[in-house]
């Protein structure tokens, strides 16, 4: 599949059109930023594993029934996926508190939830990213409710899918967020990426912290941290 035109650049992506106009490509960079784009940085090596990694990811999800934007690896950075209408809400599932949650509510990072919750954000860079409410989120037409019942579903049986994984490779999975999009025919499917960019890893043992958290508080080795948890899954994949 050959690249055409770039249609848009992230943070930590970039999307080219194809000649099939229902099929995009992705291409993971290695670069890195925080806080809304205010801290930028670069984990090299980065663009590959999370390229690699969402993609054995992806496949294993669409295998227990969840269905995914991916369609083929094309090489170490690129990536052949569905296009999709982007739903712009993002959606964080938490096992553990850590993060905004513990900042917010002022608990200890490691509090173990008796059961995962979910939260929705707007996603807008220009705002910041609010939290929003369900109900906002259908006042503004961002999904319908049926869209949201959905989304609901299909992420908490990723969380645990991958839970469950990532406790066969050592790693305890925190919390992540997900996006997702709509295909032609209206349907969602989980698109963006699951990488070390978007999951809090703990190392089970150490509860040494194995995910991009290294870079957003300048704790130094997230190379190695990425490398690690590639490998770690590359042997219980
Ligand atoms: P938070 O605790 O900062 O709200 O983050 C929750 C999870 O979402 C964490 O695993 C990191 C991930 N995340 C992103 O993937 N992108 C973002 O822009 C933010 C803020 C968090």
């Amino acid at each position: 599949m050959i690249k055409k035109d770039q249609l848009y650049e992230g943070k930590a992506k970039k999307v080219f059109q194809t000649a099939n106009p229902e099929l995009l490509i992705v291409s993971y960079k290695d670069d890195a930023t925080a806080f809304n784009g205010l801290k930028k940085g670069t984990i090299s090596g980065k663009g590959a594993i999370n390229n690699r990694m969402s993609n054995l990811l992806m496949q294993r999800l669409q295998e227990s029934g969840i269905p995914t934007h991916f369609v083929a690896e094309l090489n170490a950075r690129e990536t052949l996926v569905k296009r999709v209408s982007i739903v712009p809400l993002e959606v964080v599932i938490r096992n553990i508190a850590a993060g905004s949650f513990s900042k917010r509510y002022g608990v200890e990072e490691g509090r173990i939830f008796p059961t995962p919750t979910i939260e929705f954000s707007y996603k807008n860079d220009a705002l910041g990213d609010p939290l929003m409410a369900e109900s906002h989120a259908t006042a503004l037409n961002l999904a319908t409710p049926a869209e949201i019942e959905c989304i609901k579903s299909y992420s908490f049986a990723i969380n645990d899918i991958l839970k469950a994984f990532w406790l066969k490779c050592g790693i305890t999975l925190v919390d992540f967020k997900l996006e997702f999009g709509r295909l032609a025919d209206g349907s969602i499917v989980l698109a963006d990426e699951i990488s070390p960019d978007t999951c809090r890893l703990w190392d089970t043992k150490t509860g040494e912290k194995l995910d991009k958290d290294r870079f957003r508080r300048d704790l130094g080795g997230a190379e190695d941290a990425y490398a690690e948890v590639m490998n770690r899954l590359t042997s219980h994949i």
